[in-house]
């Protein structure tokens, strides 16, 4: 048996979208900007497909441009929010994705004032503290807050922080990776200038991705060169990634209670395991309170067994991570548990779910765990 864990890193391709992808790589090679009628049948699709992701998270379609993915779009908001609407200051918080920290990171090495707000031991932002530093700033200030974390799935009140920015005539950029198709979004409910949407995080394609501008935020391209993406994105359009991304966001949009109460009741049900049946398991972030039901974020007490954990489990069939993808394999420490346990030397595997798993699933892997870190029962193994 094979058990795929590892769903915040990517997610298996639906077979409908697979079969959509197909149809119009069949049948719509034409590029999309050439005006002749095969350009015009891809551009058709291309456009269809913005249509229906705008739709998805109540955006104007003028607000909706396809990227290479969460990274790109992420890069796109805050150097393009630096160079085009004069921010000074970045407000982000040590927990974010690499994406953003390290984009961030390259801005101030370029002399925007970069600041970190204080994060609890959910590794939520203290919303006070942001208050406090939003009234204190008088430079044109960049907030970016992802809305739920990828590696312990503590989620963002978005709402809040968006009133928070408005009061203060803030900017906002929400990494929302993790969320769109999973959890609502609904741009026409808080002001948001800036999100991020990645195809394979919700079982379409890799290297598909888009990102929401506020019409108010009006930025120059970031990539040079043809009138593409209304000339905010040069280069010829991933028209079947796409095509893909849309089919996917229809699908998790429309099925998501059904896959929600799927995933819900298999993490629960390997919560309850871990519990009962082994010692000392913790669960890292806001895991009973408001969280990304796809992520659960497992640490085990650090010994000569769970060392090499999550070799083993991979070894076994498990399919797991130690983090983001940059540490999976290898548990070359989390950014993320780092900021929020300091100086723990607990092993943390981060499993996380699809509605594609089963209880079964769960079963293997609870007997994989047993086995590899040598925990007798602690209850009723037997029965
Ligand atoms: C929270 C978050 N932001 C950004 C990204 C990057 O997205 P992509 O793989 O589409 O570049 C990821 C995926 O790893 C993510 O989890």
């Amino acid at each position: 048996m094979k058990v795929y864990l590892d769903n915040a890193a990517t997610t298996p391709l639906n077979e409908e979208v697979i079969e959509e992808m197909l149809k119009i790589m069949r049948e719509g090679f034409g590029n999309p900007s050439s005006i002749h009628s095969d350009g015009r049948k891809t551009r058709a699709a291309l456009e269809d497909a913005r249509k229906r992701v705008a739709k998805r998270i109540n955006a104007s379609i003028g607000e909706i441009f396809f990227t290479s993915g969460g990274t790109e779009s992420n890069n796109m908001a805050i150097k393009c929010a630096v160079r085009d609407l004069g921010v000074q200051r970045i407000i982000t918080s040590p927990v974010e994705h690499h994406c953003v920290l390290h984009t961030v990171e390259r801005m101030d090495s370029e002399g925007v004032q970069v600041d970190l707000v204080p994060i609890d031991g959910f590794g939520r932002p203290n919303y006070d503290a942001l208050a406090s530093m939003l009234a204190d700033s008088n430079v044109k200030t960049l907030v970016s807050l992802m809305h739920a974390n990828n590696e312990i799935g503590t989620v963002l009140d978005l709402k809040r922080v968006s009133m928070l920015c408005s009061e203060y005539g803030a900017f906002l950029h929400s990494d929302t990776v993790q969320t769109v198709g999973h959890l609502p979004i609904d741009v026409s409910q808080m002001t948001i200038h800036f999100l991020s949407g990645s195809g394979h995080k919700f079982h379409g394609p890799k290297g598909a991705g888009f990102i929401y501008i506020n019409g108010d935020a009006q930025i120059k391209p970031f990539i040079d060169g043809g009138a593409q993406e209304r000339n905010m994105r040069a280069g010829t359009e991933n028209v079947y990634g796409i095509v893909g991304l849309a089919k996917a966001l229809d699908m998790a949009c429309d099925q998501l209670e059904e896959r929600r109460n799927k995933i819900e009741d298999v993490r629960q049900y390997f919560k309850e395991n871990l519990t009962s049946r082994f010692v000392d398991i913790r669960f890292e972030g806001d895991h009973d309170g408001d969280y990304l039901y796809t992520v659960l974020n497992v640490s085990f007490p650090a010994n000569d067994k769970s060392e090499l954990l999550l070799f083993n489990l991979d070894i076994s069939g498990v399919s797991a991570s130690g983090g983001s993808a940059c540490s999976s394999g290898a548990d070359a420490g989390s950014h993320v548990i780092k900021a929020i346990r300091q100086g723990s030397d607990r092993v943390n595997v981060r499993f996380s779910f699809s509605h594609y798993n089963t209880r079964e699933e769960v079963d293997f892997v609870l007997e994989k765990l047993a086995s590899i870190l040598d925990q007798k029962p602690v209850a009723t193994w037997s029965e």
